[in-house]
């Protein structure tokens, strides 16, 4: 009867307890993390040559094995350190029990991660880049292209649709600096903080640094093995791009719509209906959209999972590579699909233009008559009389008789009404950061150079 609840414990517990369904991705950083420690293991004496040479070139057909699937990676093995481990044992016999002298999963675990985490970076960067060139190859497209800048989802001011793809481009660059700067936390080796409490074994730190290309060391070891900071930070990070990817595929589920029309996507990446045949719905920015609310979803448990932890180590941690994978696989391909938005998009130019309201002019005839001497606050009601006016006669600004303008200020002219021109509006936003042609090429010119420096 015991032996048989023992035996039914023994299973749940395999079952609940077992990571190596998901840290099997780290086999081959574990694996390059025990081949460092096996040389500093050599360098201290524990190991002799002979013996450190027999585990390095175990390690390295272990993890031949486990890429070709040869040695299955079970759950009865609990997490890869151990699977590596005990496959180590059985192929080199005790020399292999003698690597994890004076190391603990605990240090193995948080070196592992962040020699994972360093690669994810590079590539997710990269992948941030290549989203930028395609921005910028469409703000070079459609510098002429005059669009309704928005806000409040009314139609504000005319802006070129270039304005709009570089501002894409310099948030995805702050985006980049901050996971760059991560990175510089990520990048510090936690090996040697054994348990908890350091290493008994004088393990030579700075060597193992140098040998896994760490920039340096944690100067603590139950800060090194309580924390998870650096995937906090990478999910914050990864969180802060995936809103600005989210808001951006919004903008363009709006423009797609049947009432704006105003883009067509790559017939691709907008998807039909499986009912109505007429519908094109733009699946890969509203894919992108409810993705943004998972990474975030990702941090928030990861947070909370940390939130109450006693230091140092605590098995709830092992549940952070649930986290981490999902939102590193997640923002990777997310990242991929909001490039190829951007590569393919088409601007309706004709169908703006039509959509284009002259009400969007108020701006500039209040800073006319502000030219004029007139203070803007009352130039600013003058023209709100004479848009109420417009919508009330059903006509656009510009059509609204000379009279009418004059009885409001005698500053009004027939040149000037009906000069009232969207890309004129636009380009007196010749000031750094404007939406005018001199300032968004500046912009263009920003843009190239950042992509040129790294
Ligand atoms: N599988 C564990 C993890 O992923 C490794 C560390 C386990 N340490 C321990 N003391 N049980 O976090």
């Amino acid at each position: 009867m015991t032996d048989s609840r023992d035996e039914t414990l023994k299973q749940l517990m395999e079952d609940f307890h077992a990571s190596i369904d998901v840290d099997r991705r780290l086999f081959r950083v574990d694996i390059r993390g025990s081949i460092a420690y096996a040389r500093g293991l050599v360098r201290i004496g524990v190991l002799t040559s002979e013996e450190g040479r027999t585990i390095e070139e175990a390690l390295g057909e272990i993890e031949g094995e486990i890429e070709s699937g040869s040695y299955a990676l079970t759950r009865d093995l609990e997490d890869i350190h151990m699977a590596v481990e005990k496959r180590l044992i059985e192929k080199t016999g005790p020399v292999g029990g003698k690597l994890h002298t004076g190391r603990s999963r605990n240090d193995q675990i948080a070196t592992d991660e962040r020699l994972y985490l360093r690669e994810v970076v590079d590539d997710i960067t990269d992948r941030i880049r290549g989203c930028q060139e395609a921005l910028l190859g469409l703000a070079e497209r459609t510098v002429d292209v005059i669009f309704p800048g928005y806000t409040h989802l009314q139609q504000a001011q005319p802006i070129r649709f270039a304005h709009y793809a570089l501002s894409l481009f310099f948030g995805l660059q702050r985006d980049r600096d901050r996971l760059v700067d991560c990175r510089k936390r990520i990048n510090i080796l936690p090996l040697g903080s054994a348990a908890m409490a350091g290493s008994a074994f004088p393990i030579d730190r700075a060597f193992l640094a140098e040998e896994l290309g760490f920039d340096g060391l944690s100067p603590n070891s139950i800060d090194a093995v309580s924390d998870r900071d650096f995937i906090a930070e990478f999910l914050a990070a990864c969180t802060i791009m995936m809103i600005r990817v989210s808001r951006a595929s919004e903008d363009l589920v709006i423009w797609s719509s049947t009432e704006f029309g105003y883009v067509t996507q790559h017939p691709r990446l907008a998807t039909g209906s499986s009912i109505m045949p007429q519908k094109k719905n733009p699946d890969a920015a509203e894919l992108l959209r409810g993705k943004a609310g998972r990474v975030l979803g990702d941090l928030v448990s990861l947070v909370t999972m940390l939130k109450g932890l006693p230091h140092a180590y605590d098995t709830d941690m092992q549940e952070d590579k649930v986290q981490l994978f999902d939102a590193i696989d997640t923002v990777t391909i997310a990242l991929t699909v909001f490039t190829a938005i951007w590569e393919t998009l088409e601007v309706r130019e004709a169908r703006v233009n039509r959509s284009m309201d002259d009400a969007m002019l108020s701006t500039d005839l209040a800073d006319y008559l502000t030219r004029c001497g007139v203070p803007f606050r009352e130039g600013h009601g003058i023209v709100a009389a004479l848009v109420d006016e417009a919508i009330n006669r059903g006509c656009s600004l510009r059509d609204l008789p000379l009279e009418l303008y004059q009885r409001f200020s005698e500053h009004f002219d027939e040149a000037t009404i009906r000069q009232l021109r969207f890309d004129d509006s636009a380009d007196k936003r010749a000031l750094p950061g404007g939406t005018g042609k001199e300032s968004v090429e500046r912009q263009l010119e920003q843009a190239r150079e950042i992509l040129v420096r790294k």
